[in-house]
This record gives structure tokens, sequence and C-alpha cells, in this order.
């Protein structure tokens, strides 16, 4: 089944901000994304800092957690390779980890703590109903989006003993087209030199293994939540809208949402669906908080849209 969605309302402003953002290379707040038409005085507005008091996605503050960030990076860049994704591709499509609704994985998604993330100290349900709760009240008709917010991350199971326990660098942090150069637009770029697709002919070209325009859907991502959590929802037969699987599908691809390479490997469709993404993305950055959401009486909502979109059990 289709659910059909309006497109965006953007404001004319929204490309130009996009390409002053891109060229100053930092973080332009409420600046940078397009913002829902009719502003509410309550609407949701991104804070400056994060809850360690350093700007969101700050990754060069001089900390503990930022080293470990930058080792995060170095690990992420060597490992994934095509034929590691091509791998993890074929295990996690067997879908024969566990089997369990959407909420009841919200809930043990709690037991993950990620590494990447220099930003987030909170549990995260907390980061999923604080980004969905953000994004409702600027977006109070879009049930898909609040719906995709909270299920976004739920991909980082992965990293629980059940689910294979993949290493950090294999479930979380920025994505990236593997079959292709590495754009140096991606965070800590230099690490990829011991990448060894770096050095194959076959994969170290502007378009490599593609052709211009073949569409995201054709290119191997590197591994991780983003893509599993799509798989999962595509393969258990959701109803969400298109939009909806290209966010959570992409919403680490900070090459192409944020820096806005690797466009020429986009179809119409992506160029659409990236409008959303580009939404969905200032309420997963800047939603992050110490005001901590009330499940118990948030969670009839969030059921009812489960209920909706998604068959009562899904497999993992
Ligand atoms: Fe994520
Ligand atoms: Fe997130």
């Amino acid at each position: 089944m289709t659910v059909l969605i309006e497109q965006p309302n953007l404001e004319p402003q929204f490309e130009e901000q996009n390409v002053h953002a891109q060229e100053t290379n930092e973080l332009v707040l409420d600046g940078g994304f397009p913002l829902p038409k009719d502003v509410s005085p309550d609407a949701f507005w991104a804070p400056e800092i994060n809850s360690f008091g350093h700007s969101f996605r700050d990754y060069d503050a001089e900390s503990e957690r930022q080293k470990g960030v930058e080792e995060f990076y170095r690990l992420q860049h060597i490992n994934q390779t095509y034929d590691f994704v091509k791998k993890m591709r074929e295990e996690y499509k067997k879908l024969n980890k566990a089997e369990m609704g959407i909420w009841e994985c919200c809930e043990l998604l709690n037991e993950v703590v990620d590494d990447s993330d220099p930003d987030l100290d909170e549990p995260q349900i907390q980061h999923l109903l604080q980004s969905a709760e953000a994004i409702r009240k600027d977006y109070p008709n879009e049930d898909w989006l609040h719906l995709t917010a909270l299920i976004h991350d739920l991909g980082k199971i992965l990293l629980l003993p059940q689910f294979g326990e993949l290493p950090q660098w294999a479930v979380v942090g920025d994505t990236f087209p593997l079959g292709c150069a590495f754009d140096e637009s991606n965070i800590h770029h230099k690490y990829f030199k011991h990448n060894p697709d770096s050095n194959n002919p076959a994969y170290n070209t502007k378009n490599g293994v593609y052709n211009e325009g073949c569409g995201l859907n054709n290119v191997m991502m590197s591994w991780g939540h983003d893509d599993y959590m799509y798989m999962v929802a595509k393969e258990n037969g959701t109803t969400l809208p298109s939009a909806g699987l290209f966010i959570i599908r992409y919403h680490s691809f900070y090459p192409l949402h944020k820096e806005g390479q690797y466009t020429h490997l986009m179809n119409e469709e992506d160029v659409e669906n990236l409008k959303w993404l580009r939404i969905f993305n200032k309420y997963d950055l800047y939603s992050k908080s110490k005001v901590l959401i009330d499940v118990e009486k948030v969670k009839p909502y969030y059921l009812s849209l489960i209920e909706k979109y998604f068959p009562s059990k899904l497999k993992w």
C-alpha cells in the first residue's frame, strides 16, 4: 500500500541558506534548516549548545570524549569496505535474530550507548521521544514523520549480543557510500587512506561502480543502524511513505544532507525525499536535551502510530 504525503512547504531561502552552510563548513543552527511554514510561538527552537556545553557535532572540542570520537572514526574508515558491507547485508537480510514489536525494541534500545555521538548522554528512548515530540509540535499533521523519528535509531540494537554485538564502527557514526571515491567532506577523511578500497581502481573514482543518477537505492552505504533499520522496516512490510524510509536509511549520511556531496548518485525520488530528510535532521541533532519526556504519557499515541504503519510483531 502506498501512503501519499504532501511535499514539504519550503521557504525559497532554503537553497541559499544551505549553500551558506556548505561554504562556511560550520554548523548553522535554525538558519541552515528549513522551517515549517507557520511557526507557532511554542515551536521547537534549536539550542546552541549540547548537554556537555559544546556546540553540537563539535568534533574538534578538546575533551576525552572527542578523542574517543576521533578514534571511532579512524576504525570506521579503515574497516568499512565494499566487501564488508556486502557480507553484512547478506547476513542481516536473513532477519533471524529476533521477533518483537516496535515499542518492545524502543525499550530494548535503552541498553545501548552510542560512542560516536558527542552530544548525547541520555537513555536512547529519550532521544527517540525527544526528536519525535519536537517534530510533532512543528508538523502536527505528518504522523508518519513522528513515527519515523521514533524508530530512526532502533537499528542500534546491532550493538547488543542477541543481534551480533557488532563493534561501534559497524553500527553508528556518519555513513558514506562504498564502491566509489571517499569524498573529502567525510568527517576525519584522512583515515580513509588506510582503507583497502582507497587503492582499488574499481572503487576509487568519482562514480566508481555506479552510473550518474543511478539512485541511492542502488548504492552500497557503509553498514550501520540506518541501513539495518531500513531493511527491517521494508522487509516487514511497513506502510510508511518513501520519505520516511529514506529518512531512516540516510539520516547519518551527513556528507549528502549537510555538505551537499554525492548528489550525482541521486535520482529524482531521492531529490524529493532529501527535502524531508533535511527537515528531520534538525530534530535529530538539536532536540537532544536534559528535559526528559514522560514516557508513559506519550506512549499511547506512539502505540497507535505503530499499529497504523507496522505489523504487531516484526522479524529482526
Ligand atoms: Fe541515528
Ligand atoms: Fe538519532
